[in-house]
């Protein structure tokens, strides 16, 4: 039976509490026991989410993984979707956007609208991921992710557990403090899969006209969405608001 959402709300604060003293591992177990088939992960297929995805699977013979394909992806994310699916033996489920979202936009702004100010590209976020994101977290009474707070100064704030008012849900953040140290010791120590476009200059990948690799010593989000300002970074998909 479905929890109340107040029920929830009251959780999330308890488990942020618990989860100070908890590792990543200890975190996914307590939530698989306390909300089981109710807790689901989104992936971006990015290093953090290969290191979640591993932690998870190795937990779970059935882990609920599902990841937004806006239709702008790389090449490369794609093969490491098949690639991790072979080698974990699971099914990340992919959510679309609406077609006729996307077809009015671009219709009506141009393929690349994004380019042209914050507005268009918060638009595209908006309709590309925003919207199949709530639709794959309807029904769940978890959401994980795979945020850490060294990613940049927007997820400095950033709790274990918090309630996300916009999707009505107990969001977990179970690497919020893993240093990128760790996570590639740790990716390296298991050999996990990743996306090959992290060895050449991309330490984090979005939707590909919106990513550009970074030069050495450059923050590892100055890829992402480059000809913006660094605190208007984000898609929206992390703000804990309903989406406009
Ligand atoms: S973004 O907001 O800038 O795009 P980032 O790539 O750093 O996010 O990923 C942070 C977390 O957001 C990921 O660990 C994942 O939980 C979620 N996320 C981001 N993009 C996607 C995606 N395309 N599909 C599923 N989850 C995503
Ligand atoms: Fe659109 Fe770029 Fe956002 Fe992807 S990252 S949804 S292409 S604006």
């Amino acid at each position: 039976m479905e929890k109340p959402r107040r029920l929830l709300q009251q959780k999330a604060e308890e488990y942020n509490e618990i989860f100070s003293s908890f590792k990543a591992e200890e975190i996914l177990a307590f939530l698989f026991k306390n909300h089981p088939g109710k807790a689901t992960f989104s992936s971006s297929m990015g290093a953090e989410d290969q290191a979640m995805t591993h932690m998870m699977a190795t937990i779970d013979n059935n882990p609920s993984i599902f990841t937004l394909d806006t239709g702008r992806l790389f090449y490369e994310t794609y093969e490491l979707i098949e690639k991790t699916n072979a080698r974990y033996g699971i099914n990340i489920r992919i959510f679309f956007p609406r077609a006729e979202k996307v077809e009015a936009m671009v219709n009506e702004k141009g393929v690349n609208l994004f380019y042209q100010s914050i507005e268009n590209r918060k638009l595209c976020c908006g309709i590309r991921k925003i919207e199949p994101l709530q639709r794959a977290l309807k029904g769940y009474e978890v959401w994980i992710t795979g945020l850490r707070s060294e990613q940049s100064m927007t997820r400095s704030g950033l709790k274990k557990a918090e309630w996300d008012e916009g999707n009505q849900i107990i969001k977990v953040n179970p690497l919020l403090d893993w240093s990128e140290k760790q996570m590639w010791d740790f990716i390296k120590q298991h050999q996990i899969p990743y996306n090959a476009l992290h060895d050449k200059g991309f330490p984090s990948i979005g939707c590909r006209p919106c990513t550009r690799a970074v030069l050495p010593g450059e923050d590892i989000r100055a890829g992402r969405w480059w000809w913006e300002k660094p605190e208007s970074k984000e898609c929206g998909l992390h703000s804990g608001k309903k989406a406009e």
